[in-house]
């Protein structure tokens, strides 16, 4: 695997295999690399010639009061996992070489409505941080295809909707989320959890999932369905932040009739926000 700090010496690269008519596959990370993000370079695998995974700890999606300086930096064994899956290249910027005139007055990519609902309205400013950069990672990559993990649902569907709005010619697809044994979907910010926490975590994955079950077997009052699943991430010890019941392309609450329903929780433990979500289709598409 070949590794570039700088965007002139990946450019030139990523330049000749295009000109041979490679297909490039982009997996963009924040690092501290688990199982789940290789399973999207093995699936940019199948979808491109050539996989550029890209680290950078993006300070512009965290507010102030969160987790950036102590989210865990971890390149060596990055490093390590990436080549064992075979990855081609790593781009792995510096804060100077993504923001050269700082953040301050970096010009903004903005989604509007849908970045400021569910964890955009806890998290103000998070989405605008995470647009503007993977739009500049895909300026410098100018990816065939980038592949963005469901766990992250509404990341996800921003993302699908600045590439639509913006024209941008990179082909969005979509990673499973992958989860540990007892449901808990695998994310970096799992290892700030205490050891007495840790059993209890997987209360919210066990309340979205019943919800959606409910939601098939065809209850449709949804105020009251959240309200149980608030009760029960209540009862394991935790504090939510939201759950709801949601038109899966739209990200609003979710219409009796909708056919694609997402489910999505958010909730805090005491030294991490944790998020799920469940999608289940209620039309015949499948
Ligand atoms: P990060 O949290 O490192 O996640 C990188 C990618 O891995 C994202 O697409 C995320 O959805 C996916 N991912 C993480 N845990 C997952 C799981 N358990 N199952 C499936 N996919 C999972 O998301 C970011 O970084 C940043 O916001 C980024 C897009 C890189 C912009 O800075």
């Amino acid at each position: 695997m070949q590794i570039f700090h700088h965007i002139t010496s990946l450019r030139q690269e990523l330049t000749s295999l295009r000109q041979q008519g490679k297909r490039v596959g982009f997996v963009p990370t924040m690092g501290n690399l688990h199982n789940a993000h290789l399973a999207l370079v093995k699936q940019a695998q199948e979808h491109a010639d050539v996989v550029v995974a890209s680290i950078f700890v993006n300070r512009l999606q965290f507010g102030l009061n969160e987790d950036w300086d102590k989210y865990p930096r971890t390149l060596e064994a990055d490093i390590e996992k990436l080549r064992s899956v075979g990855c081609d290249y790593l781009f792995c910027p510096d804060e100077q070489e993504i923001y050269p005139n700082g953040m301050d007055t970096q010009t903004r990519v903005i989604v509007p409505t849908m970045a400021n609902i569910l964890c955009g309205a806890s998290r103000p400013g998070h989405f605008e941080g995470v647009t503007t950069v993977v739009a500049k990672l895909f300026n410098i990559v100018q990816p065939d295809m980038a592949i963005f993990g469901l766990k992250d649902y509404q990341q996800l569907a921003i993302i699908r909707r600045m590439a639509q709005d913006l024209c941008m010619p990179v082909e969005i697809i979509e990673g499973e989320i992958v989860r540990e044994s007892d449901g808990l979907a695998m994310s970096s910010r799992n290892g700030y959890l205490s050891p007495d926490e840790r059993p209890r975590v997987n209360c919210l994955y066990r309340s979205l999932k019943q919800i959606a079950e409910r939601v098939q077997n065809g209850e449709r009052n949804f105020p009251a369905l959240e309200s149980d699943a608030k009760r029960q991430i209540e009862a394991a010890g935790f504090r939510p932040d939201y759950v709801t019941i949601s038109n899966s392309k739209t990200l609003e609450p979710a219409a009796h009739d909708d056919g694609q329903i997402t489910v999505l929780g958010a909730m805090y433990t005491q030294s991490a926000r944790l998020i799920d979500n469940v999608s289940l289709r209620l039309d015949d598409e499948r």
